[in-house]
């Protein structure tokens, strides 16, 4: 980043006026859009692309968005790129797949996508070519997303709706539009389109993405305005820790934008509908042999850090009891962070992140499943019990075990 940063600067001392504060309004989309989150591989260029995304339909790798002219945008004129992130349209009638989020992209007004448009192309220009297409049949036809894109044709800009508050507006279209906080967070049908309950959970990989509505105890009902600004803003709030992919959303796009955004965020989240996908679940007995079995597991390898109560130190271990993340219907992102360990986010206003430990090594399946359902059920927390094969399933999954 600390060369991009530079280039920019130089580029930016020889434009006029007007010039800049295009350029500082595309680069603040290009936060809002987290481009990077895609389109700068881990130790890559910034925005040269490669870095593979997984998708329910296989791997796709991003490309490079660098204004170089071989392999990047550098041919491409602002009505391209406009039509791009509108309609999944490249020049030569390229459909793209909504692995790239266009479909939420379409909700940005012409002046945020030009000022985009301007910020890029002062990027350093990076000779990367990528490797396009890495599906399996019969989604590697593009013309295929001809159909898809007649199915789901996409939003044409955003519509504020009326007898809300501005504040209210603003958040629905950041979390609608650039933030695309739906691609992870809603799930997908069979051909990769949201379905109906937004913002009610969805797996993406072997993590799943939680319930963000106003739901209690599952949403983040419980969680204050504030709150959820804080949690956006470091990664961090009372409630939780982010783990795994929010990690980055929240490096890259969250802890950058403007806390009157955030607060926009805030208040459009909070006065979401909550699925009816999460329906009280009876809590399981202590006397359950996996109850039992989880409990002393607890003793042994976790208490020193979450506690008894399971209820953490503040901004140093999440608690556990009443954490929405422990209460979605599925366990994967819980089980990732037991096996893999997670690291949360490094940022300005929390730059030292304390590490959760890895137990891959320590604890078979079963000892897993047993913690698992265990931490689901104490603690007024109430959640389905967790198989040791859906364990194994996530472990086989995993890099280096
Ligand atoms: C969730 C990941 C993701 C994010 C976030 C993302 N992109 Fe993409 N983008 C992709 C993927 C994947 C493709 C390639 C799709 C394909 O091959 O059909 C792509 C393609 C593109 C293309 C077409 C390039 C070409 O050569 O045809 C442009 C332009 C683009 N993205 C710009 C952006 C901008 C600007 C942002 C931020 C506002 C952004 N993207 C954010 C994943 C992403
Ligand atoms: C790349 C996928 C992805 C995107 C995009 C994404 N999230 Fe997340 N988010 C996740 C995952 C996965 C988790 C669970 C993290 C964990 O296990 O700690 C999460 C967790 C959260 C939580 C914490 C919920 C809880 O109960 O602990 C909040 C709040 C949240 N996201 C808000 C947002 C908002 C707002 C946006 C859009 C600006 C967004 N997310 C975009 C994947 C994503
Ligand atoms: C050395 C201290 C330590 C130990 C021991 C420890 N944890 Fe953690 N745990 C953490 C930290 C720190 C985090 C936050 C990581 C992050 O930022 O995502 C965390 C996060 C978690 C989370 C995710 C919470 C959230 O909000 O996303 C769960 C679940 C969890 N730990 C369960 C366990 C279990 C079960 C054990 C015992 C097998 C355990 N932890 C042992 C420090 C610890």
């Amino acid at each position: 980043m600390k060369r991009f940063a530079l280039a920019l600067l130089v580029s930016i001392a020889g434009t006029p006026a007007l010039a800049q504060d295009l350029i500082a309004s595309g680069r603040y989309q290009a936060v809002l859009g987290d481009c990077a989150g895609c389109h700068t591989a881990p130790g890559g260029e910034p925005l040269a692309g490669g870095t593979i995304l997984e998708t329910p339909f296989g791997k796709i790798a991003v490309p490079n968005i660098t204004p170089d002219r071989e392999t990047g945008l550098g041919r491409w004129s602002e009505a391209d790129f406009r039509r791009a992130m509108r309609e999944g349209i490249s020049p030569g009638g390229k459909r793209l797949y909504p692995a790239m989020p266009y479909p939420a992209y379409a909700r940005m007004p012409d002046a945020d996508i030009a000022a985009l448009w301007a910020y890029l192309k002062t990027a350093q220009p990076v000779r990367h070519a990528v490797e396009p297409n890495l599906l399996p049949f019969p989604y590697n036809i593009r013309a295929l997303m001809v159909g898809w894109n007649w199915l789901h044709p996409s939003p044409a800009g955003f519509t504020p709706v009326p007898g809300k508050t501005a504040e209210w507006n603003r958040g629905a279209y950041l979390v609608t539009g650039p933030g695309h906080c739906g691609a992870c967070h809603t799930a997908k049908t069979f051909l990769g389109a949201d379905r109906a309950a937004a913002l009610t959970g969805a797996s993406l990989q072997g993590w799943f993405a939680p319930e963000i509505t106003g739901a209690k105890p599952h949403g983040i009902g419980n969680w204050s305005a504030d709150d959820i600004v804080t949690y956006l803003k470091s990664g961090w709030n009372v409630h939780a820790a982010a783990a795994g992919p929010m990690v980055e959303v929240v490096e890259n796009s969250t802890s950058q934008m403007r806390d009157a955004d955030l607060r926009a965020i805030a208040v459009y989240l909070k006065d979401q509908p909550a699925g009816s996908g999460a329906q009280p679940v009876a809590k399981l007995p202590a006397a359950d042999p996996a109850m039992r079995a989880g409990t002393k597991l607890y003793q042994d390898n976790c208490v020193g850090c979450h506690g008894w109560d399971g209820k953490g130190e503040a901004q140093i271990f999440p608690p556990l009891a009443g954490n929405a993340i422990l209460l979605q219907p599925s366990a994967e992102s819980l089980t990732r962070v037991v096996l893999e360990g997670a690291q949360s986010a490094g940022t300005k206003s929390a730059p030292t992140a304390p590490a959760m430990p890895s137990f891959a090594w320590k604890l078979d399946d079963g000892e897993v499943a047993a913690l698992l359902t265990y931490i689901r059920n104490d603690w007024g927390n109430a959640a389905a019990p967790v198989s040791a094969a859906s364990v194994a399933k996530i472990r086989a999954n995993l890099h280096g075990h």
